[in-house]
């Protein structure tokens, strides 16, 4: 069992990765509080699949499972109705400080519970026990929590830590193929960021990871979790900056998904675009090599996401950017890589991104 460190002073939690982790987690809880009662916040798909393993570990609590519709094909459940809904059944359930919230499924389920946790009288415990690879190596960890409203994503919402996360590798073997792409771009996101020896790993070893071999897929979401865990203790709150490296290959990513009425390229698709555009920005500005690009478009092709967006998206895309209010004076701050394993973020001129394209 890997367990890395959340360090938030009295905030701190612990992020527990273990394949075989899941039938464990009555036990493992244990040491975390001595709670009364426990709800599972899941979604339908999920707790098909895991509904059982958990009710049993998790027996001695009596706990209720509220399952969602399944996120499946949107976002669908991710809004304030279902947050209400929940107030409701914790109501029921009796819930309050004393109790646990228990998060079982991907970031949708994660982001809901967690919002839901951060508001019912005021804050309830919650754990966070991620089942898809964007949760494990990121919507899981930091404390983000949020619902979306019909004007867009993530629009409401706190920070919020959870009381600890726990990671079981294994239940990303039911994962539909595209969902293991839309993490792995996040996966390789890191590694350019910050952590050269995990990018490697990945160049050696993708198949491994790719077929979710479990000594495979604990290293990389052991270092993923580590640097995650890293920039959010130095700062939760997005306020020194450290925090928008996370965002490598999100600026651009993040126009693209709305272009398309966040119905076209799904948000790994667009980030694993992102960054490659990111990186050309960077060798056009002298910051990098060429090698870099070739790299990254290599892993990404590998793991199965896009790599090629049409110059007339790109363009629009850039169109979409600049015309955001919080670019002044036509310059927009992205993050460049530097090499593998080094960013930084730099403004870039919207005549810059222009020449980029043609
Ligand atoms: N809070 C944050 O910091 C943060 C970070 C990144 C993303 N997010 C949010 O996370 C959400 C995306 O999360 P996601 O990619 O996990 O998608 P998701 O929660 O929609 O899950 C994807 C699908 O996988 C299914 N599923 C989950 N676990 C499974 C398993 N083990 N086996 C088979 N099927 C399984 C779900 O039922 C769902 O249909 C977005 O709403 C995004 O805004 C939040
Ligand atoms: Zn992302």
């Amino acid at each position: 069992m890997k367990t890395i460190r959340v360090r938030l002073g009295t905030r701190s939690y612990d992020i527990l990765i273990a394949s075989g982790l899941l039938k464990e987690l009555g036990r493992l809880l244990s040491n975390y509080g001595n709670f009364t009662k426990i709800l599972i916040v899941t979604d339908k798909d999920v707790e098909k699949l895991y509904g059982p393993i958990v009710a049993e570990t998790l027996a001695p609590y009596k706990p209720k499972v509220i399952a969602l519709e399944s996120a499946s094909g949107g976002e669908g459940q991710k809004n304030l109705a279902t947050v209400e809904s929940l107030y409701h059944h914790l109501l029921g359930h009796g819930m309050d400080r004393r109790g646990l919230i228990v998060a079982l499924g991907g970031g949708v389920v994660g982001d809901v519970a967690g919002y839901a946790a951060a508001t019912f009288m005021r804050g309830v415990p919650y754990v966070q026990v991620p089942t898809t690879l964007v949760a494990q190596v990121d919507s899981s960890i930091g404390g983000k929590t949020a619902v979306n409203l019909p004007e867009g994503k993530n629009l409401v919402g706190c920070f919020y830590q959870p009381r600890a996360v726990f990671i079981d590798p294994d239940t990303l073997r039911t994962l539909p193929a595209g969902e293991v792409t839309e993490g792995m771009a996040e996966v390789i996101k890191y590694g350019v960021i910050r952590d050269p020896s995990l990018f490697r790993f990945l160049e050696e070893h993708l198949t491994g990871v790719l077929r979710l071999e479990p000594w495979h897929t604990e290293r990389v979401i052991t270092s993923c979790c580590k640097i995650k865990a890293w920039v959010v203790s130095k700062d939760e709150r997005e306020e020194t900056g450290l925090r928008s490296i996370l965002n490598y290959g999100h600026t651009f990513g993040h126009a693209l998904e709305a272009l398309g009425g966040y119905k076209g390229y799904r948000h790994g698709q667009a980030v694993a675009m992102g960054m490659l555009l990111a990186t050309r920005i960077a060798i056009k500005m002298g910051l990098a090599g060429d090698d870099l690009l070739g790299r990254q478009r290599d892993l990404l092709l590998r793991v199965g996401a896009p790599v090629d967006c049409k110059a007339e998206e790109v363009k629009q895309a850039f169109e979409l950017l600049y015309r955001d209010k919080k670019v002044v004076g036509g310059r927009l701050r992205f993050v460049l890589p530097l090499r593998i394993g080094k960013v930084v973020l730099k403004e870039v001129s919207s005549e810059l991104l222009t020449q980029e394209v043609l």
